[in-house]
C-alpha cells in the first residue's frame, strides 16, 4: 500500500510533463528560432511575415482572392478571425496547399486573441 501513492504521483508528474512537452511547439521557424513564444506577438515581426509567405500570393489586390486581401494591416483585420478558423481547418483549409506549422497557427491565433494590435 505504501507504494501506491508515490507511484500515482510519479505517473501524474510524467503525464503532465509529456503533455507540456507536446503543448510547446519546438519547430524551427523561418528565422531559426526554436521556441514558439506566443506571449507578445507583433504584427510587424510575426504576423505580417507569416501572411506574406503563406497567404498574399492569392489574398492581395490583383491576386485571385483580392476581395479578401490580407496584404496590409487594415486589410488583414477584416479577415483575421476567419483566417484563424481556416488555418485550423475549420472550413476550407488555408493555405490550400497544406497546413502551416502549428507555431504559425498559434501565433496568428494569439495575435487575434490579443485584439489584433498594430504593433
Ligand atoms: C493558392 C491561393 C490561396 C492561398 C495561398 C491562400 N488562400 Fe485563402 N482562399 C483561397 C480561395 C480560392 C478562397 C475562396 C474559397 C474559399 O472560401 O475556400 C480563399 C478564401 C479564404 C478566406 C475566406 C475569405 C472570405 O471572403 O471570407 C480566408 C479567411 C482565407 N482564405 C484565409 C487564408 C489565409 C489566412 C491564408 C494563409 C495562411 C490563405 N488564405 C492562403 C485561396 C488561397
Amino acid at each position: 500500500m505504501k507504494f501506491i501513492l508515490p507511484t500515482a504521483m510519479l505517473m501524474a508528474l510524467f503525464v503532465s510533463f509529456s503533455q507540456t512537452s507536446c503543448y510547446y511547439d519546438n519547430e524551427v521557424d523561418q528565422y531559426g528560432v526554436t521556441a514558439c513564444d506566443t506571449t507578445a506577438v507583433s504584427y510587424a515581426n510575426d504576423i505580417a511575415p507569416i501572411i506574406q509567405q503563406n497567404c498574399v500570393a492569392c489574398h492581395q489586390p490583383g491576386g485571385s482572392q483580392e476581395s479578401s486581401a490580407m496584404d496590409t494591416y487594415d486589410n488583414l483585420v477584416n479577415f483575421a478571425v476567419s483566417a484563424v478558423d481556416r488555418t485550423n481547418g475549420r472550413g476550407n483549409l488555408m493555405p490550400p496547399s497544406g497546413r502551416m506549422t502549428s507555431c504559425n497557427i498559434a501565433l496568428l491565433e494569439a495575435w487575434v486573441n490579443a485584439g489584433m494590435p498594430n504593433n
